[in-house]
């Protein structure tokens, strides 16, 4: 059976807003201007994302503030509006015709004064099972809202990311759980789609150390294993090649 590969983030969500996983899932929406305006007033801090976007690109984040007035950031630009309805012509302009999603914002837990989010790949092992195969962090570039390493992001392993917030049994406990979060996210969306072989989770830890999944690709990056974890790195190839990838 051929790879599969499924792009809309708007897809995998809602299947994910239908399973016991659902805690973990940030309330999302198909993005529109009424939406906009409902999912501001209840989170405050939005994500507004394309769709099929990867690297970051088009990603914007929208805040309402205490006075009502409301800030866009784009990259490390960023607009203000006195009004919900100029911040909804701004959006609108800059996605055009395109499918985007709002997504609660979460307030990212942060390193060194970087907020940072953790990747976590799981595949189907030789055995067809799904598998954890490894875990690091991506550090954000000062004043960017997103942490992609191609927009200057930088890895760090869960370790050095969690040292400064708990001890060594803790963190290797919360491994465990997003390992385990990793899991049973593959075996829900194996049943919508088969041939699935690798997922990589974009996961977010809030300021209280929640985690929540911001989005899930089906065709996560492996050669940054390479350096960074290369005992998994000949795993994860060992498998990528007998499901095929490089074919
Ligand atoms: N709801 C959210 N709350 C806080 N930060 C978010 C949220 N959604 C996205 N982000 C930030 O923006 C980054 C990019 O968003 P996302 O992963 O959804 O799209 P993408 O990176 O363009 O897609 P891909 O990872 O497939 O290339 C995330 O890694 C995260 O840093
Ligand atoms: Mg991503």
């Amino acid at each position: 059976m051929p790879v599969r590969y499924v792009f809309s983030k708007w897809k995998k969500t809602r299947i994910l807003q239908n399973t016991s996983l659902k805690r973990y899932i940030p309330k999302t929406a198909v993005y529109n201007s009424s939406r906009l305006v409902e999912m501001l007033s209840r989170y405050k801090m939005v994500y507004v994302k394309p769709d099929t976007g990867t690297h970051g690109k088009g990603v914007m984040r929208a805040t309402r503030h205490f006075d009502a007035s409301f800030e866009l950031r784009e990259g490390i630009s960023t607009y203000s509006f006195n009004s919900v309805d100029q911040l909804n012509t701004r959006i609108k302009s800059r996605i055009g015709k395109r499918k985007y999603l709002v997504q609660q914002g979460i307030h990212m837990m942060t390193y060194q004064g970087r907020k940072f989010d953790l990747r976590v790949l799981i595949q189907k092992n030789l055995n067809n099972q799904w598998e954890a195969m490894s875990i690091f962090g991506r550090k954000a570039a000062a004043n960017k809202i997103v942490t992609n390493v191609s927009n200057g992001g930088k890895m760090e392993s869960l370790s050095t990311l969690m040292r400064p917030h708990m001890n060594k049994s803790s963190i290797s406990e919360l491994r465990r759980e997003l390992n385990q979060m990793g899991l049973s996210v593959g075996k829900q969306l194996s049943e919508n789609y088969q041939g699935l072989k690798e997922l990589g989770l974009d996961i977010a830890l809030d300021k209280s150390m929640r985690p929540w999944i911001l989005e899930v690709n089906t065709k996560p990056a492996i050669y940054v294993y390479r350096t960074f974890d290369p005992s998994a790195y000949r795993r994860i190839l060992r498998n990528a090649r007998a499901y095929g990838r490089f074919k």
